[in-house]
């Protein structure tokens, strides 16, 4: 998720925009990059790879000075690598004029076809240096026309911050489906991804709508829609403080990160679903490999070999392959796991697992093709590949995996069908399944609403409880095991999850009135034996958590919490928000830090 910025007027100081800039990181910062007007109405630009603190090195002396406009970015690689080349901002042809972007451009391929076409000339690989030369085509000396112009053109999310020379001491702006704030201190136009840079100077902001262009300069700020009409947004009076506003207001970033869900899944799924067909042009160069596999081997750990246990079930269902998945620090040390005809799929939000990259380096040879599934462009997990894919869910600060977590059943489901697709799966199937997954992300934000205040009551009648098993069946024995994950992890709580099939092989002897059992029970197919696995806990008067959907008719004495109904195989990425919220809130309440569980890092780099 990156950062921009820009400040408007002739109060503009280089190094107080870098401090602002730096305030945005913790959104995640792989390289960062400014362009500004100087007193001579040049446009200088500096980039860098790595975080703002190099910027100002790279900058000329006495740069500070004169400044009446300028813009910056802090990127988290989505589309090409963290380098300099692809750090922001982007020039046009004509070096006239910059652009900053957060978002994602989906129709940027067209686009650049259609510009290189007309001899523009691109030097990254990203999505966004199609706006610096779409400006350019647009610009007839009215900067706020062409932004508007150029806006027009664009599919997918962004908020858009722009320079001109021939415009000293003006930043237009303009934002669609990306946050974008702005604000003016008396003597400056402000702008920013978030009021995190901005509280410092001015408590009053403007949150832009959808379609909105901006002019910020030192007089003022004027906003028009996109038909072009001015209008008035309201303003806002921010009362928190710099610390809560990174958090967006939330009193953690796991809390901000469970509820950022809907938005990370809307950027998973961006530009992956035209006209109801999945598309996943990573996948070009080993389709041949996928439709001849006889063999799909998984390789993950934690929360995100749960997610492999939920692609490997769906995954033989649908295209009719036989998939096997261990986890990576055994997986590595298994002998003759892999041959010619099977394909690897490692699973891993920050790239950078040791066991998982260990068993990729072991075996990657071994197998006709390799696929990573990662949040992280650019970590070492994908120069042990053949292709990856990215979550594109934004960097996750808390160290408990939540909104990777869902991004990845979200992928790996159209992975999943994509690769079914090459072995014979119907395409009217293959429409129906993507149109599905289109609405998870509405309904994750729909489910949102109650599940935080459910799942606080409950956590409130358990805050000190010792123990919890966590039960499923079928897909939902993965949602039982990221459910006890994330509970022992952050609340220190000892949780353990089995099948519930499995509870009379000697797991029911720990049951009793002190030792609460979560059951994982939504209307499936399954829906019956859990019923009487939940008689069986009751009868050793455990008391019952019960996790389910809206069409269930579970007794009612249990607590239970009903998600949204929803198809069996897209249960546990509804469920998981639940679970989420459940293992916040005990940490909460009993008074510990979810952002910073102890003994745990956010990448385990050894083994
Ligand atoms: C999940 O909440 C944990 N932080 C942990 O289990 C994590 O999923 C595991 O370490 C794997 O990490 P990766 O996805 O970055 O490879």
């Amino acid at each position: 998720m990156c950062g921009i910025i820009g400040f408007a007027g002739k109060s503009t100081r280089l190094s107080t925009l870098l401090d602002s800039l730096r305030k945005l990181e913790y959104r995640g910062s792989d390289s960062a990059g400014v362009a500004y007007i100087n007193s001579s109405n040049q446009l200088i630009s500096a980039k860098t790879v790595g975080t703002t603190e190099k910027l100002m090195d790279l900058l000329p002396d006495k740069a500070d000075a004169g400044v009446t406009a300028a813009i910056g970015h802090s990127r988290w690689a989505t589309h090409g690598e963290p380098s300099k080349k692809n750090a922001h901002p982007h020039l046009d042809c004509s070096r006239n004029l910059a652009v900053v972007h957060n978002g994602i451009i989906e129709n940027f391929e067209d686009l650049r076809d259609r510009l290189l076409k007309r001899s523009h000339v691109f030097l990254s690989s990203t999505d966004s240096e199609v706006i610096a030369h779409l400006i350019e085509e647009s610009y007839n000396g009215d900067l706020i026309d062409a932004v508007k112009r150029a806006s027009g053109e664009l599919e997918g999310a962004y908020a858009i911050a722009a320079v001109h020379k021939d415009h000293p001491g003006v930043v237009v702006v303009a934002r669609k489906g990306s946050p974008l704030v702005i604000a003016h201190d008396g003597s400056r136009g402000l702008a920013s991804s978030d009021v995190t840079p901005i509280i410092s100077y001015t408590r009053e902001v403007i949150y832009l709508e959808d379609g909105d262009i901006a002019c910020l300069n030192a007089e003022g700020i004027s906003i028009l829609t996109t038909s072009g009409e001015p209008v008035d947004r309201p303003v806002s009076h921010i009362d928190w403080d710099e610390q809560a506003a990174e958090k967006s207001g939330y009193d953690h970033f796991m809390l901000k990160e469970i509820f950022e869900q809907p938005q990370a899944l809307r950027n998973t799924i961006a530009g992956r679903i035209r006209d109801s067909k999945i598309v996943l042009a990573e996948l070009s160069s080993i389709e041949q490999h996928i439709q001849k596999a006889e063999s799909v081997k998984i390789v993950a750990c934690g929360t995100s070999y749960h997610a492999g246990l939920v692609f490997k079930r769906f995954l033989e269902e649908n295209a009719g392959v036989s998939a096997e998945i261990d986890v990576a620090s055994e997986f590595r040390y298994r002998k003759n796991v892999c041959d010619a005809n099977s394909v690897i799929v490692a699973i891993s939000q920050s790239g950078e697992t040791a066991d998982t990259l260990e068993f990729l380096r072991k075996n990657r040879k071994n197998c006709s093709a390799s696929i990573a599934v990662t949040n992280t462009v650019g970590s070492t997990i994908t120069r042990e590949v053949d292709t990856s894919l990215f979550l594109n869910a934004g960097p996750e600060i808390g160290v408990a995996a939540t909104k990777t977590y869902t991004a990845q059943l979200l992928l790996l489901y159209m992975l999943a069908i994509r690769i079914a697709q090459t072995r014979g799966l119907s395409e009217e199937k293959a429409k129906d399944h993507a149109r599905t997954l289109s609405g998870i992300p509405a309904i994750v934000e729909k489910a949102l609403v109650s599940a935080d205040r459910e799942t606080r009551i409950i956590a409130e009648l358990f805050r000190n409880t010792r123990d919890f098993l966590f039960i499923g069946r079928g897909y939902s024995y993965p949602t039982a095991l990221e459910g006890a994950l994330k509970l022992k992890e952050i609340s220190y709580v000892n949780a353990s999850a089995v099948q519930a099939g499995e509870l009379k092989h000697g797991h029911i002897a720990l049951l009793d009135e002190s030792f609460p059992v979560f059951a994982v029970a939504p209307s499936d197919f399954t829906k019956v034996k859990m019923a009487s696995n939940i008689m069986e806990v009751k009868s050793r008067c455990a008391p019952v958590v019960l996790l389910t959907d809206d069409n269930a008719s579970f007794e009612d004495q249990l607590s239970v919490i009903k998600a949204p109904f929803v198809s069996e195989w897209l249960y546990p990425i509804i469920a998981a928000p639940y679970l989420q919220l459940f293992a916040y809130h005990m940490a909460v309440l009993r008074e510990l830090d979810p952002d910073r569980p102890r003994n745990l890092a956010k990448s385990v780099t050894v083994e």
